[in-house]
Order: structure tokens, then sequence, then C-alpha cells
């Protein structure tokens, strides 16, 4: 395992109030890490740094030994992919089908491809009944499906998912757990959760915000 993303005393505020305070961390290239911490404590505003979608105005971040704030968002999409904790903000494309291949048609992969990962993907995330349904239309469970669905097309090298379990029901959590598993000795994950099942099944690492501080980061 290689270090992916350090955060050295990290400070980030926004409108005046300081949010997040001398944060110091280390994520290594794979390994499945729960970041959680009640509400308010600054997870998301975390998950936000460490993907160049908030700045930041003390200390450093890097991605692989690079400066976060010499990249590009692009550039930092292309190794880290991250789900929004509500999937309203990451649903852009018309239908099903064309929010999963936006991608792949964005990297130029040809048709035979295109339909061969989404197919997976509609069948893994039980999708496929709803493939040509209008994304807007859907119900938050499926929302969230598709959102992750989305996210790992990517093929991202470490992921960032927001509460990726909200709005599933049991057998949903089940199948994103078993595509988990399947994927963590790959790529690096940092999921921010509250679902302490969940949490306890898939991390390597549990770390606990707590008012903008590591209250904790200890190894399972
Ligand atoms: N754009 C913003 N403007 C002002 N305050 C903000 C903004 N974004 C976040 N905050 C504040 O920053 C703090 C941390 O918010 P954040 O969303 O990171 O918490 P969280 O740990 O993800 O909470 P939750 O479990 O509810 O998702 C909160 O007090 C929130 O009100
Ligand atoms: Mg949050």
């Amino acid at each position: 395992m290689t270090d992916f993303i350090t955060i050295s005393n990290m400070n980030c505020s926004i409108r005046d109030i300081h949010i997040l305070k001398d944060i110091s961390l280390v994520f290594t290239d794979k390994g499945f890490t729960s970041l959680t911490g009640p509400n308010g404590s600054g997870k998301t505003t975390l998950g936000k740094v460490m993907t160049g979608i908030l700045p930041f105005q003390s200390g450093q971040v890097s991605i692989e030994g690079k400066d976060i704030r010499s990249m590009s968002l692009p550039q930092i999409g292309r190794k880290i992919g991250y789900l929004f904790q509500n999937p309203d903000k990451q649903i852009f494309a018309p239908t099903v089908f064309e929010e999963l291949a936006f991608g792949m048609k964005f990297k130029n992969c040809g048709e035979d491809e295109i339909r061969e990962r989404t197919d997976e993907m509609l069948d893994i995330f039980d999708l496929k009944s709803i493939r040509d349904s209008t994304s807007y239309f859907l119900s938050q469970g499926e929302k969230q499906r598709l959102a992750i669905a989305a996210v790992l097309l990517n093929d991202p090298e470490f992921l960032i998912l927001d509460e990726p379990t909200t709005g599933l029901d049991i057998k949903r959590k089940e199948d994103l757990s078993r595509y988990l598993d399947r994927i963590k000795s790959k790529v690096g994950i940092l999921m921010i959760s509250h679902d302490k099942s969940f949490i306890d099944r898939h991390s390597d690492r549990i770390i606990k915000l707590e008012g903008g501080c590591v209250k904790y980061d200890k190894r399972c």
C-alpha cells in the first residue's frame, strides 16, 4: 500500500466559521476507511476539501504527492470518485443509461464496451428495469444506486462515498456491500457514514470527527 492522499495541519473555514481544525490524516491507495461523527462535525466538508470542491485556508492537502491546489477539478476527478451526500447534486443526464454511459463516452470508449459495462452495473445495482427511465423521476433509493454506479464506472483510483447507504433497503445495501467487497483490495475507499453495521462489516480503519477535530483514528 502506498500513500495516496495526505492531509497535514489543514484548517478550513466557511464564511468565517472555523469548520475543520488542524486535520492531519493519510489515506493509502487500498483499504476501507470509515469516517463517522455527529451531524455537523465536518465529514462532508472534509470529503469536499479532499476532492478540491472546497478551498482550505492553511495546511496542505496532496494527492500522490501533488499539491491539490495545483490540480484542476477534472484532474482530481480522474483520480478520485466522489459520491455526493445528496444524489440530486450528482445526477445530470436525462436517463439512467445516459448517466451511466456519460463518463465512458467522454473517454471515447467503444459502444460494445459501454454496453457491456453499463449492463453489468444495471445488473449489480438492480437498475435494469429503469434503464431508459427519466432520471428526474426516480425514487430516492434508485437515484442513490444510479449515482453510486455512475461513480464506479469512472474507474477511480480512490473513492469517497458520502453516506452511500442512505435510502437503500436491506437487499440493495447487501448488493452494494458485495460490490465493495470486490473492489476494496484494488482501490482506496473513504466512506462517510452513520451506519454502524455497514461500518463494522467493511472497515479496516475508523476515523471519528467531532466539532471539526479528529476525535479518534483506529485500525480494526
Ligand atoms: N456552505 C456552508 N455555509 C455555512 N456553513 C456551512 C456550509 N457548509 C457546511 N457548513 C457548516 O459546517 C459544519 C459541518 O458541516 P458538514 O456538512 O461537513 O457536516 P457533516 O459532518 O457532514 O454532517 P451530517 O452528518 O449532517 O452530514 C456544519 O456546522 C455546517 O452548518
Ligand atoms: Mg454530511
